[in-house]
């Protein structure tokens, strides 16, 4: 494929996948099937890095993937793996770890974040090692571009430095990465509060639209979105962040213009555009739970199309860690 190479990952978390999830990444892997070569993986090596019950990791690694299947993904366009099936993750991402400064490593502010969280005595090594093994992770597929979020942008650099270095040292080696910040990303907000991310870590329940949820239950949090107390349909991020919320979902759920929806709510009430925004997204999760579904009823299929996934990934990672451990000197 002439095509450039992409490479990206998502955790396989309990649950459904949140609408913030949908919006701000899923989509945009669906999109770029069709523009790139593209590899995408359930990173189960990644949800280790936390304590995980084995039974429920197996269990969320497939819902995972069910999800991305039934949100368009399709193993004919795009190879589509479990990151634990690709061994040569965990061998690359060894040397990565012998290549990486300590100092350099500990500059890495979301492990600073997600330790403080933790509380530094229970946070393991994994998880300060970790951008690490994402390091090995895009190597690997010698992926041109990562499409991440602003708060990746840190990894990614520490990635073009260790592609930089290893190739100095032992000879071109690997392609460097660029990070692919997808402008138009919606960034969703949480529908209580709309101050904050939509997050499985800090929404409400009545904040988060889970993806799996019945739709009524969906549609209801919708329905009750906390904006403000004007009347006017306008996006304006920082007077109304309720209903910009509302707008980037419509919009980005339905292809029209933000500016086109200010059109059609002209002298029209909140609650109509609630009215309609729920609908919309019903209209959209309905085949969406049940393309997932059927994937979920039929283990047999999801794990033969992740088999193949595995074996297509696996070609690509295994030629590039045998060119990088015969650099070495393995
Ligand atoms: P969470 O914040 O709920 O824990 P993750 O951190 O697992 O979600 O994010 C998985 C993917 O979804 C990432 O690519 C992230 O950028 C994207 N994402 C998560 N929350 C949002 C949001 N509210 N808006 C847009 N994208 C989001
Ligand atoms: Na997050």
């Amino acid at each position: 494929s002439d095509r450039p190479r992409v490479l990206s990952g998502i955790q396989p978390t309990a649950g459904s996948f949140h609408l913030g999830n949908y919006l701000g990444a899923v989509r945009q892997w669906v999109a770029m099937q069709e523009t790139h070569d593209a590899f995408y993986m359930v990173v189960d090596l990644h949800a280790i890095t936390v304590p995980q019950d084995p039974a429920e990791l197996r269990a969320n690694t497939r819902l995972a993937a069910a999800q991305l299947l039934g949100a368009g993904l399709d193993p004919d366009r795009c190879t589509l793996f479990v990151q634990s099936h690709v061994p040569e993750h965990a061998q690359l991402g060894w040397v990565m770890n012998c290549l990486t400064g300590f100092g350099e490593a500990s500059r890495m502010t979301q492990f600073k974040d997600k330790s403080a969280k933790q509380g530094a005595d229970r946070a393991t090594v994994g998880l300060f090692t970790y951008p690490i093994l994402q390091i090995a992770d895009i190597l690997l597929y010698q992926a041109n571009a990562v499409p991440v979020g602003e708060d990746q942008r840190q990894h990614i650099e520490l990635t073009r430095d260790l592609a930089e270095r290893f190739n100095g040292r032992y000879g071109q080696t690997f392609t460097v990465p660029a990070p692919y910040i997808v402008k138009e990303t919606a960034k969703i907000f949480d529908l209580q509060d709309p101050a904050i991310k939509m997050s499985k870590s800090a929404s409400a329940p009545k904040g988060i639209i889970n993806l799996l949820d019945e739709p009524k239950t969906s549609a209801k949090k919708i329905k009750s979105a906390v904006t403000d107390t004007g009347t006017e349909i306008r996006f304006d991020e920082t007077g109304k962040p309720g209903i910009s919320n509302l707008l980037t979902i419509y919009s980005t759920l339905t292809g029209a213009g933000v500016s086109e929806l200010e059109k059609k709510y002209e002298g029209k009430g909140y609650g109509a555009l609630k009215t309609d925004l729920a609908e919309v997204f019903v209209d959209w999760v309905t085949p969406f739970r049940a393309r997932t579904q059927e994937f979920l009823d039929d283990p047999e299929t999801l794990d033969s199309i992740l088999a193949k996934g595995a074996e297509k990934a696996r070609a690509v990672a295994a030629e590039t860690l045998a060119q990088a451990y015969d650099r070495v000197g393995f």
